[in-house]
């Protein structure tokens, strides 16, 4: 593998796709992160005053943030994400605040108990957003659905699945990596350059059955940075959207796949830097939800389930780290 360094362009020519209102429609389909996931965030963190939910999209994240923290902001450059963000929560959370800006460019006095960025950390330049989270947080979470991508397939296989995505990664000119093919537990996440910004206190996966229709599978398709409808063109994602309706029809089951999703930290099982101690950092004043004051969350320390990679969890460095390579 050859060590490359971020690419700034790639980064935003990805964060770009976010803002096209075709992804932004089809956003809705895109597999909720397990429910579990969110459990296990939220006993990591006892003081529930202030969150924010970095690249929130439409939200999904930052609604389950707000039944229990007092406040929520929900930060994303995209104005259509935004919209549909209010939109989705109908004005149910008032305790958000929905913010349409880069995470670079955006500055918080108060401090947040947890910062929580969904399947975003990699579109953020972490030389501009980075030294600004560790003077907000000490802690963070990064919260994927697909760490070992291609694995887990949906219910053709991977052998077939696999070879969707190769015949539809070439129609687009993407180059389908070397290795996909291999049993899940060979398959490596890269490396992400915001790795070396933030001592990695744990990592941890959670899977669950998600039931979904093959209609809203394509759809989801479409709201990754591969697939959009309005990048393919209207031809050819009519053609995607029919080759896999093929591929998928005959595995539904009343109208729809079970899906076998793993939601997790995306990133190497890197053995971590210590993460930095706890501090109180808050200067908010009033209760919290849990008619707290000023409690310390404790970054969780390294741990197992059942042999995967674990938690979500690390604490933030104002400078990178100089011991970690990027590979992709
Ligand atoms: C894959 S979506 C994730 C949305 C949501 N967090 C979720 O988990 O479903 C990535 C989001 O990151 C946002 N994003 C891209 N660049 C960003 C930046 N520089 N700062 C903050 N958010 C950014 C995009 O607009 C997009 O909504």
């Amino acid at each position: 593998m050859q060590p490359v360094e971020p690419d700034a362009k790639l980064r935003a020519e990805g964060a770009a796709i976010f803002a096209q209102p075709d992804v932004v429609a089809s956003y809705y389909a895109r597999q909720p992160y397990a429910p579990d996931a969110y459990a296990a965030l939220l006993r990591l963190v006892p003081a529930r005053r202030r969150a924010l939910d970095l690249g929130c999209g439409p939200g999904p994240v930052a609604r389950r943030l707000a039944e229990a923290f007092d406040e929520v902001v929900a930060l994303d450059p995209s104005e259509g994400m935004i919209a549909a963000g209010r939109a989705a929560d109908r004005g149910a959370h008032p305790n958000i605040r929905w913010v349409c800006a880069r995470a670079e460019e955006f500055d918080d006095e108060a401090g947040f108990d947890i910062v929580v960025a969904g399947s975003s950390v990699h579109f953020v330049d972490p030389a501009a957003a980075f030294p600004k989270l560790a003077r907000w947080t000490h802690l963070m979470a990064t919260l994927a659905n697909d760490p070992l991508f291609p694995h887990p397939p949906p219910p053709c296989g991977i052998d077939r699945w696999v070879d969707f995505l190769g015949r539809w990664n070439a129609r687009v000119g993407r180059t389908t990596p070397a290795g996909w093919l291999g049993p899940p537990d060979r398959v490596k996440a890269p490396a992400m350059p915001h790795e070396s910004w933030v001592d990695v206190a744990g990592r941890k996966r959670f899977r669950f059955g998600f039931r979904q229709s093959v209609p809203d599978f394509i759809a989801s398709c479409h709201a990754r940075v591969s697939w959009p409808r309005r990048t393919m063109g209207e031809r050819l994602a009519a053609e995607f959207d029919a080759d896999l309706a093929e591929l998928l029809d005959p595995f539904a089951q009343s109208g729809a796949l079970t899906l076998d999703v793993i939601t997790a930290r995306r990133g190497p099982r890197r053995a971590a830097a210590r993460p930095r101690p706890a501090r109180a950092f808050h200067r908010t004043s009033g209760p919290s939800k849990q008619g707290r004051q000023r409690d310390e969350a404790k970054p969780c320390g390294e741990s197992r389930i059942g042999g995967a990679a674990l938690p979500v969890l690390t604490g933030v460095r104002s400078r990178p780290t100089d011991n970690l390579r990027y590979y992709r």
